[in-house]
């Protein structure tokens, strides 16, 4: 604050007058929030409540002084795109099904998905008594062990990638989401993160109504 660094919980400032960065980044503390995207490895758990699992994301937020939290889940063994902000107005329209923000992941599957069950998984496929939404599916390569799919969905239901392909008939033996809402790791090495950019957050606000 003011160009030195304050390590006591609850110090006041007046908002009018003190400056305030964080990480060396300006901030207006009650307004601003922070925004970062991480390339996730696998390995590392999401959920910031197992006390049973050694390492989640937030240890690999080496320095941040801000209390952040993951926008959504991935399993312990996905990797890729993931945002974790403090901003819970956003998290909360990220993840609720009304907007849905798009979410691509490349899944490694056992066995090489036939016409059929592409159909099936585009068109949506019964999980718990509910179909899913219509998908967007590409076959990306093919080999002896299986097949590396492209899979966009909308919804963002628990375990859904593998819960669809395992319902077709090939279960997933590797997955990464490699964008969500347009964002993607490029650059990233798995465990690295960055801030989002200022046109990044704006375009994630406006995906999902709220006016900036
Ligand atoms: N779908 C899954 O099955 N797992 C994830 O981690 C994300 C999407």
């Amino acid at each position: 604050m003011n160009g030195t660094t304050v390590t006591t919980l609850g110090t006041e400032i007046a908002p009018e007058t003190d400056r305030v960065a964080v990480d060396g980044r300006p901030v207006r503390p009650g307004v601003d929030f922070v925004y970062l995207l991480m390339n996730k490895p696998p390995g590392i758990l999401v959920s910031l409540e197992d006390p049973h699992h050694p390492r989640t994301v937030l240890d690999l937020l080496n320095g941040l002084e801000r209390r952040v939290f993951p926008v959504g889940r991935l399993d312990l063994d996905t990797s890729g795109v993931l945002l974790l902000t403090d901003d819970g107005d956003l998290t909360f329209r990220l993840c609720h099904p009304r907007h849905g923000v798009l979410k691509t992941y490349l899944a490694r599957v056992q066995g090489v998905p036939d016409g059929e069950d592409l159909r099936a998984l585009s068109e949506g496929v019964d999980l718990d008594g509910r179909r899913t939404a219509p998908a967007r599916v590409q076959v990306e390569r093919k080999d002896t062990e299986g097949a590396l799919l492209r899979i966009t969905v909308h919804e963002g239901r628990k375990r859904q990638i593998k819960r669809m392909c395992r319902e077709v008939g090939h279960p997933v033996k590797a997955l990464e989401r490699v964008a969500f809402g347009g964002l993607t790791a490029a650059g990233l090495r798995p465990g690295e993160w960055r801030y989002l950019t200022p046109d990044e957050v704006v375009r994630l606000k406006r995906m999902v109504g709220l006016e900036t």
